[in-house]
């Protein structure tokens, strides 16, 4: 399962990139409105820091602005990914621009059903949301379960990418239902490699290696 960031960040970006955790980036309007800069310069500096998708979210509501807008996004760096939301407008751009080559993310998918077209308009990825099902009491893990056995069921090639992670829990349900990818905040992938037993562990080799009275080889 490959891992994106959720963030428009740069500088997280870069310390997760630097660390090699992280296969691609993910933004919405919230988040280039939280980073205070210009949406198309931070798209520009994240797509020079990382080789992979780089979703940007278009902000028209009919299909046309959207697909006006989701080219010239596109013209920005070869690996910007046109983030498009999932209503009868966002479908019909979503499959102009899959069909002439642009890769597409449907964003804002709430049902399977929803998953279907977004697959059957040609996305690259569908992001539906675990965390804001949750929030309603509605068990977004269910959703992604879902969505598999049906893209399985039809030999649907769009890639289910999880987004609205919350917690480690969800990364790690997404890679057992079988989800591509998971989108998520830093500080959430910053703490899948924690473990108390790793510190504890660690802690008690490094004190009794001191105890050696030996240098490092
Ligand atoms: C995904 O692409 C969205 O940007 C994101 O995951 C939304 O997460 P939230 O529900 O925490 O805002």
């Amino acid at each position: 399962m490959k891992f994106f960031v959720d963030t428009a960040d740069t500088q997280d970006i870069k310390a997760l990139a630097k660390a090699g955790l992280i296969d691609g980036v993910t933004t919405n309007p919230t988040l280039i409105k939280k980073s205070g800069r210009d949406f198309r310069d931070v798209i520009l500096e994240i797509c020079a820091l990382i080789d992979g998708p780089v979703s940007a979210e278009v902000t028209s509501l009919a299909a046309d602005g959207m697909i006006k807008e989701g080219r010239t996004l596109a013209k920005l760096a070869p690996n910007v990914t046109v983030k498009l939301p999932l209503t009868v407008d966002g479908l019909a751009a979503c499959r102009e621009l899959s069909s002439s080559g642009i890769q597409t993310n449907v964003t804002l998918c709430f049902s399977a059903n929803q998953a279907l077209l977004a697959a059957k308009a040609g996305a690259t990825f569908i992001s539906p949301f675990v965390g804001r099902l949750d929030d309603i009491h509605i068990d977004g893990m269910s959703l992604i379960e879902d969505i598999r056995t049906i893209y399985d069921n039809y030999n649907l090639q769009t890639e289910i990418l999880v987004a609205s992670i919350r917690s480690p829990n969800h990364i790690k349900e997404s890679a057992l239902v079988g989800a591509d990818v998971a989108t998520a905040p830093p500080k959430v992938i910053w703490s899948l490699s924690e473990h108390p037993l790793t510190k504890s562990g660690l802690d008690t080799f490094m004190k009794d290696w001191a105890e050696t009275g030996q240098a490092a080889v």
